[in-house]
């Protein structure tokens, strides 16, 4: 298995198992955001934008100050909560709309999330300061992490 692929596996593994304790969302997307944050390579922002009210707003994040909300149909996080499925932004200078919460962040990826009536509510959204950082490799890993806020 891929170097990558078998440390989603292994985070996957570990958040599966400190989830028995408690099903709260904001305790599982916390912790979530501190695991990815601390044991992947190259995670500049790591966080979750909740869809409230018709905003997307910042939820539980580790790295720099984010944007608090985000301006309605702009930018990566709103299109994946448009299009309900994974976005990969190899450069994200190149994304019509792109909304710069930080200037060093060169790719990011975005995982709508959806409940158990397949309504999307927010997303994980990471950002890298690297080009091209993130591959089909992050996007199986991802999902399957949250995954687990359905549960
Ligand atoms: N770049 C995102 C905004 C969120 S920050 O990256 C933390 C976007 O375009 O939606």
């Amino acid at each position: 298995m891929d170097k990558k692929a078998a440390r989603y596996e292994r985070i996957y593994k570990q958040l599966s198992s400190l989830f028995e304790r408690s099903s709260d969302p904001v305790a599982r997307m916390s912790t979530i955001a501190a695991i990815l944050h601390h044991k992947m390579e190259g995670f500049f922002w790591t966080g979750f934008y909740l869809l409230i009210d018709g905003e997307l707003l910042v939820g539980p994040y580790q790295g720099p100050l984010a944007c608090q909300v985000l301006e309605k149909d702009k930018g990566v996080c709103w299109a994946g909560i448009r299009q309900g499925k994974t976005l990969i932004v190899p450069d994200v200078h190149k994304f019509p709309d792109h909304i710069a919460c930080d200037s060093r962040s060169n790719s990011e990826i975005v995982i709508p999330l959806f409940d158990e009536n397949n309504r999307v509510w927010g997303v994980l959204d990471v950002d890298s300061e690297k080009v091209d950082a993130f591959s089909e490799i992050d996007r199986i890993g991802l999902e399957k992490i949250v995954s687990l806020l359905k549960d």
